[in-house]
Order: C-alpha cells, then structure tokens, then sequence
C-alpha cells in the first residue's frame, strides 16, 4: 500500500531536491523536440540549487511541497505579484511553478498543491492567484481551466534569445 501524501512548506535544505525535480519536469515539459541551449541554459541556470535557494531566503515567497516516504513528488511555488503584467493582478499573488513529476501526475497532487496555494494566498489577503502559462502547454492549460482559472491575457516569455506565446489565467481568491 502507497504512504499517503504529505503536505509542508519548504525550507533552505529543500533547494537541492527542489531543483532535481525542477529540472526533471522542466525538461520533461518543454524539451519535448529534444535538447537546445536555451533549454539546457534555463533548467541549468534558472533551476540550479544556488538559485532555489536564493528564492526560498524571500520572506515573502512560499515553496510548498508534496512528499511521499520522504520523497519529493511535486511543488508549487508563490509570490506577491512584484511585477504584475495587468491592473487587475497587482494586488494578487503569481503561481510561479507548479511541478509534479511524471509518474506521479493524474494523482490529485497538483490540485491538491494549488489548493494550498490558493489558501495561502487568501491567508495572506490578496485578491487572486494567477499564473502565465506557454499556450502550448495543452495539458497545464486543460489543468488549470478545471480548477476554475480563467484566461485574462496574454504575455510573451523570452529567454536564449526565443520568445514563446503565454497565456495569462487568474482565479479570484
Ligand atoms: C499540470 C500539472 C501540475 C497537473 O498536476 P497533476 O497532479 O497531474 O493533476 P491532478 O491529478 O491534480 O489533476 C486534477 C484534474 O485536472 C485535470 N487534468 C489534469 N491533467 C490534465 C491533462 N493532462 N489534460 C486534461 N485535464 C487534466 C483533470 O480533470 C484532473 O482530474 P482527473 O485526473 O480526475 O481527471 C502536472 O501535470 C505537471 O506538473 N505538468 C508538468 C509541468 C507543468 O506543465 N506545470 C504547469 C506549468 S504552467
């Protein structure tokens, strides 16, 4: 019989298997046509251990975890909105990453994680969580859209050089 899930909050020893797992599903998600620079870049650079930790020093941004015999399954990252790109989205907090890994996807893990999120973000008194999500990303989007989050906008992420089509999807807390 599976160990039951467990739910908490990330601390600063966390980074390293944070980042293993980010990468994992970074890659798993988006390399999907095989392996260039600016992949390999940004799950090396962006997803590297220094930086998760860097992020986890924020005060104000949360890591949340979902575990399973003392193995990491997914994550679910926050922040106030810093850098909102619409009005409406200023007084909200972002959903920066949720990762779960593959195996452990159709599970009920990243509802349960984005269910957390959305708790904390009311807990702390925003009015939304919203997230930018690659508009070919067709299952996250499918995810999301079954979870009550609804498309406000669009955006374009760039990085190495590329720019890729976003979609911007808000849920009123
Ligand atoms: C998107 C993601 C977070 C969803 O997490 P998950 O644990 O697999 O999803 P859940 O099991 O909680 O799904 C809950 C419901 O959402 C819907 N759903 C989930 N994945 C879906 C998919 N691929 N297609 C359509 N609907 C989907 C279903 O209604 C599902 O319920 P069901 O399995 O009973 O039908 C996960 O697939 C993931 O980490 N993907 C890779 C990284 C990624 O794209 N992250 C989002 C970037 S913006």
């Amino acid at each position: 019989m599976l160990a039951p899930l467990s739910f908490r909050q990330a601390g600063l020893d966390d980074a390293l298997c944070i980042s293993g797992l980010a990468t994992q599903v970074f890659l798993d998600t988006y390399a999907n046509h095989g392996m260039r620079p600016d992949l390999a870049e940004e799950a090396l650079n962006v997803y590297a251990p220094k930086e998760f930790r860097q992020r986890l020093a924020e005060p104000d941004r949360v890591l949340l975890l979902a575990e399973q015999n003392g193995h990491l399954q997914g994550f679910a990252e926050i922040r106030p909105s810093s850098e909102a790109p619409l009005a409406q989205l200023v007084q909200g907090y972002e959903l920066v990453r949720l990762y779960v890994q593959r195996h452990a996807q159709r599970q009920g893990i990243g509802q349960a994680l984005l269910e957390h999120a959305e708790h904390l973000t009311r807990d702390r008194g925003a009015s939304c969580l919203w997230l930018s999500a690659w508009a070919e990303n067709h299952s996250a989007l499918a995810f999301y859209q079954t979870q009550g989050y609804a498309v406000v906008g669009n955006r374009t992420y760039e990085f190495g050089g590329n720019a890729y089509a976003n979609q911007l999807l808000s849920k009123a807390c």
